[in-house]
């Protein structure tokens, strides 16, 4: 059986215009197709492309030419509406700067994303306190991002882009504001998700220290691809136990790959079921 990737990127362009005759050629017709499962790094030097790369694949900005496309459908189909759900729910986002809400405390954060899916307060709260404990952090339920270590709040973060379970998780320099044992943490954590929970997981990072983790190395330079390296053997790392709860608590069966079964329908009615104003809250949360 063929395998259908889980995106896709097609000939993929960006440009930015910065004046009349002044443009900056952020990405050329890049081509790529991530699969199920992947742990893929997107690995280069400042200013190569890589974050406008992603996000462009997390539908935070259109292409100037070129297609995603996700689970056999392009985003530039896609409504407004649908596409800040699939912002929403389909992708769980991680920065550099964990862009925690300062006055919410630490379960608050994780449950937000969740707060315009029509999931009761209980039950939210009962889905943020198991992410919690899957990140390791379940003693500090009530605490605030400011009276946590940075590797802790980035951890949060972590927990709240799982909270949807979503097909893919998307970090941009996770560890760039973390000191190397924090870091190493985090990494621990994504790799775990990864390799224990089987989420996509795509990951930028200029550290190459990291690259003997992940699957594929995806070497970008001047706005291409310039080679895309397999991981024979991923090196062994001593994993986060605590990230094998995470498939208890998604919803009994995996959602994910219910819907890699009948990908489009499932898709858009998912879609097509959000009301106006939950993408209204969506964007105060951007
Ligand atoms: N919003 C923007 N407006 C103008 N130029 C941009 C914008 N975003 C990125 N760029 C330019 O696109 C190129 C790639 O940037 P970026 O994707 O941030 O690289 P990386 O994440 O690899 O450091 C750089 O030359 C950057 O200056
Ligand atoms: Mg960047």
């Amino acid at each position: 059986m063929a395998k259908t990737p889980v995106i896709k990127a097609v000939n993929l362009s960006k440009t930015f215009k910065l004046s009349k005759d002044n443009e900056v050629i952020a990405l050329h017709s890049v081509n790529f197709e991530i699969y199920s499962g992947e742990l893929i790094c997107f690995f280069g030097p400042s200013g190569c492309g890589k974050s406008t790369l992603l996000s462009m694949l997390a539908g935070l900005q259109p292409p100037t030419s070129g297609e995603v496309i996700v689970r056999g459908k392009n985003l530039a189909t896609l409504k407004k509406k649908e596409l800040a759900e699939y912002r929403r729910s389909k992708i769980g986002m991680v920065f550099q700067q964990f862009n925690l809400i300062i006055s919410m405390n630490v379960l608050e954060n994780i449950a937000l994303p969740m707060a315009f899916g029509g999931m009761n307060r209980k039950r939210r709260m009962q889905r943020a306190e198991h992410l919690l404990e899957v990140v390791d952090l379940g003693d500090k339920k009530k605490s605030v991002p400011a009276n946590l270590s940075g590797g802790q709040q980035q951890r949060v973060a972590i927990a709240r882009s799982l909270i949807n379970n979503p097909w893919i998780i998307m970090a941009d320099e996770p560890t760039g504001n973390l000191d190397s044992k924090s870091a190493d943490d985090v990494m621990k954590l994504l790799i775990s998700l990864s390799r224990k929970s089987k989420r996509t997981v795509i990951l930028i990072t200029h550290n190459p220290d990291y690259l003997q983790y992940v699957d594929r190395i995806f070497r970008m330079k001047d706005g291409r691809i310039d080679k895309i390296e397999v991981n024979a053997k991923t090196a062994k790392v001593e994993l986060v136990d605590s990230v094998s709860k995470l498939d208890k608590i998604q919803d009994s069966k995996d959602e994910s790959d219910e819907i890699e079964e009948k990908s489009e329908p499932a898709f858009t009615s998912a879609i097509s079921e959000i009301e106006e104003d939950k993408e209204e809250l969506t964007k105060v949360k951007e």
